[in-house]
């Protein structure tokens, strides 16, 4: 985009905001016009909350080197590094490259399910539930089972769905948004990029249109 164009598309969203008192979308153009940051990078900049998209070197690195633990502590330096930890374990294509739900079935790993109390045992719910989705994608199966091996009930209802079949607004730019499966997927379970791990039921002949 030209510099002109720019400045003339950053006047347009203030004048917009002003006009209807948009504080958001003012905000969004006052941080646009100071930011000096070439166009490409500031794309780029859009999917770093995405820590499960990662090019192939930033993944899995060093405890002291991936922007989470102190580099200044110590106790940094104790902590094994994810990618020998790793390296036994089933391999997905995406993510940290971990198939995790393979990797508790097979037990790979055999988590405590309470930080205090090793006997403790998850409340497996085996129910899935299918989302019919319009359009050609196959519908969506999401199984309590898979996700009550590792999480309690209460880390989804009713904050992020209210316990009802079809009683929650889900859509795909609500998830990409972080939003509903979003919570979770792309941050800390696989991302969205694997389509068909949740749209993973095929229509019936008669149901596709
Ligand atoms: C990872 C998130 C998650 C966890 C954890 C979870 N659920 Fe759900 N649950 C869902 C979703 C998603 C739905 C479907 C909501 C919809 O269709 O709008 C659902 C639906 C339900 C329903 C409605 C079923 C129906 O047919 O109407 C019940 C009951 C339920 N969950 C109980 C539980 C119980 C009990 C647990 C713990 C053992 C649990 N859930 C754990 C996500 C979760
Ligand atoms: C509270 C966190 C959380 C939420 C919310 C959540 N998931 Fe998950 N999901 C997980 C975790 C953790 C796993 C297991 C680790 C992994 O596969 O990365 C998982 C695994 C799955 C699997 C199993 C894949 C397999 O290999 O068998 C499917 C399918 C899935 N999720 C779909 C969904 C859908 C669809 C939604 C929204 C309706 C959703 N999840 C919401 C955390 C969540
Ligand atoms: C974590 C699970 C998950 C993943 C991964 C996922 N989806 Fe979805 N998708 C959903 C859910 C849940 C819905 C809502 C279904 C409904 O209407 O109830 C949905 C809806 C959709 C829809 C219907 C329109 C809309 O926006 O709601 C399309 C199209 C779609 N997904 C495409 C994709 C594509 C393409 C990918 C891969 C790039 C993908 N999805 C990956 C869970 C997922």
């Amino acid at each position: 985009m030209s510099m002109k164009m720019r400045a003339l598309r950053i006047m347009l969203m203030i004048m917009l905001a002003t006009l209807y008192g948009l504080s958001g979308v003012g905000d969004l153009a006052r941080a646009e016009a100071e930011d000096s940051t070439p166009q490409i990078q500031r794309a780029a900049k859009v999917n770093t909350f995405n820590r499960l998209l990662k090019p192939p070197s930033e993944r899995n690195l060093p405890p002291a080197e991936d922007g989470i633990h102190d580099p200044t502590s110590e106790g940094t330096y104790l902590l094994q590094s994810p990618r020998e930890a790793f390296d036994s374990l089933p391999k997905s294509n995406s993510g940290n490259r971990v198939d995790w739900v393979k990797a508790l079935e097979e037990k790979y790993i055999e988590p405590r399910f309470d930080r205090f109390d090793p006997e403790k045992k998850p409340m497996v719910f085996d129910l899935n539930i299918v989302r019919e989705v319009k359009g050609s994608m196959p519908d969506v199966v999401y199984p309590h089972k898979q996700h009550t091996e590792w999480l309690d009930c209460s880390n989804c209802h009713p904050a992020i769905f209210i316990p009802q079949k079809g009683a929650n607004q889900i859509s795909m730019a609500s998830i990409l948004m972080g939003e509903m499966c979003g919570v979770c997927h792309g941050k800390v379970a696989f991302p969205v990029s694997e389509c068909r791990k949740c749209h993973s039921q095929n229509k019936t002949a008669e149901a596709k249109n």
